[in-house]
């Protein structure tokens, strides 16, 4: 009899039985590679594009349960974090593990306050981007120019300077992303405030004028510090399966952040938050939502900032930004396009074709409201996700480097090409490609 824990597969081909260690009800995909009909196969593979159904790593630092639409950084729920935590708490939670006592927190924000300086010529660097470059072009760039201000950056098994690199990070994402904002109104950029915390200190960036001292609103500092807590880590999404893939050739941080905030950047991925703005002013008023609903149904594009490639239920972080909504707009006034919002929402949830596809609003469906009534233009919103993710990319990027399984990621293929072809000299070719 077969041991438990295992899966037993029968090779119809060759009438031969494997049976596969199972743990953690997963499989190791290297074990199929036994499975063969003859000596000098390479063995079985799994075919999974899009990852569908493959777990690229072991992982304790967010956990997602998609259908139930839980998610938790490090044991916590999401909502008890936004609830009592600041953003540079939950950062340290998420690269060191545990929550931090109250020294170790003053350490952490300490270090992250003294850190967000650019160097000099990241102003100059800035300054050759044209005024209308969009903002995440600008981000991803400067990321990877501060690999060559910080070439030490490169001793990755460091710990010590690792961590370094970590704290640089994010301390100088929000400088960079508030120098993006300047240079596309083309004010002068803002130097930190390090009498400031961590949100403050990023409006104080975006927004001081001649003032002396740039005061923020406290709801609003607040709501941004929670949406940063919200965005801060979603296991291995897109990006931070970049993150792991270009970390894992040991390239330095600051490229491999590039990478993951590239990765971000795209329609579907952190770029649906601006898309969704988008298609709010493309229907316009809340009359045209069944209309604009009838046409994504007949084929014509998505409804942006719904569905999920893992959840399957309500977005619990779209829960908490819908409760933040209604604190910022008791500062700044309604932002007109949530009444479109929440009708969108509403048909959507009521409809056949939603629910039987299980899509829901996600995160990007209402964050990009909130930021346009802080003011931010939807070319921002991208940014704004890349700030507090850097501190999740950074973790995911620590934890894998300590894993001593990690390895240079390298999926394999499922040949579909010719078998060896005669190479034909270039003044035939013309010939060849007639027949073709
Ligand atoms: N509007 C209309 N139909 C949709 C949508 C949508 N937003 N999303 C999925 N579907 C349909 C899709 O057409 C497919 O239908 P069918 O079975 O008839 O072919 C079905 O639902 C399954 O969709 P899928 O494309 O196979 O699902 P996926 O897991 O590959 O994609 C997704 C997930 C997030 C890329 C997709 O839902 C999407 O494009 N949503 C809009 C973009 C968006 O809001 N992205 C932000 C994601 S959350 C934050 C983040 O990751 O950054």
């Amino acid at each position: 009899m077969a041991q438990e824990n295992t899966l037993t597969i029968t090779d119809n081909r060759t009438h031969k039985s494997y049976a596969i260690p199972i743990e953690h009800e997963t499989i190791r995909a290297m074990d199929l590679r036994q499975i063969k009909t003859k000596p000098d196969d390479l063995g079985m593979m799994t075919y999974d594009p899009a990852f569908m159904n493959t777990a690229s790593c072991r992982s304790s630092i967010t956990f997602i349960d998609g259908d139930r639409g839980i998610l938790r950084y490090r044991g916590y729920p999401i909502e008890v974090l936004a609830e009592h935590c600041t953003f540079l708490e939950v950062a340290y939670l998420l690269i060191f593990g545990n929550l931090p006592t109250e020294t170790e927190l003053k350490k952490w924000v300490g270090e992250v306050t003294h850190h967000t300086m650019l160097h000099e010529t990241t102003k100059k660097f800035m300054e050759g981007f044209r005024h209308n470059a969009h903002p995440m072009g600008m981000l991803v760039s400067t990321l990877a120019a501060l690999s060559t201000i910080y070439p030490e950056a490169k001793n990755i098994h460091d710990p010590a300077n690792r961590l370094h690199q970590i704290i640089r990070l994010i301390a100088k994402i929000p400088s960079i992303a508030a120098m993006t904002y300047r240079h596309s109104l083309g004010f002068p950029y803002v130097y930190p405030d390090n009498d400031l915390g961590y949100a403050e200190n990023f409006m104080n960036m975006l927004w001081k004028m001649v003032e002396p001292k740039y005061l923020a609103n406290p709801v609003l500092a607040r709501a941004l510090d929670i949406l940063f807590i919200l965005h801060a880590d979603h296991e291995q999404n897109c990006s931070a399966s970049t993150m792991r893939a270009v970390g894992s050739a040991h390239t330095d941080p600051f490229l491999t952040t590039a990478a993951a905030a590239a990765a971000l950047a795209g329609p579907l991925h952190g770029g649906a938050n601006e898309e969704v703005l988008k298609m709010l002013d493309e229907i316009g008023s809340k009359d045209n939502v069944s209309a604009y609903i009838k046409k994504i149904k007949d084929g014509h594009g998505k409804l942006m900032g719904f569905g999920h490639r893992v959840y399957k239920n309500y977005d619990p972080r779209a829960k908490i930004i819908k409760w933040t909504a209604e604190q910022v707009f008791e500062v700044t006034g309604r932002n007109t396009k949530l009444d479109i919002a929440l009708e969108l929402e509403r048909i959507a949830l009521e409809d056949e074709y939603f629910i039987k596809r299980k899509l829901y609003p996600n995160v990007d469906f209402y964050s990009g409201i909130i930021y346009q009534a802080m003011g931010f233009k939807p070319e921002m919103f991208t940014v704004l996700f890349a700030i507090p993710r850097t501190a999740g990319w950074l973790a995911q990027w620590q934890e894998m480097l300590t894993d001593p399984e990690h390895k240079i990621a390298r999926p394999r293929q499922v040949w579909t090409g010719p078998e060896v072809r005669e190479f034909v000299p270039l003044a035939k070719r013309a010939a060849v490609a007639a027949t073709r």
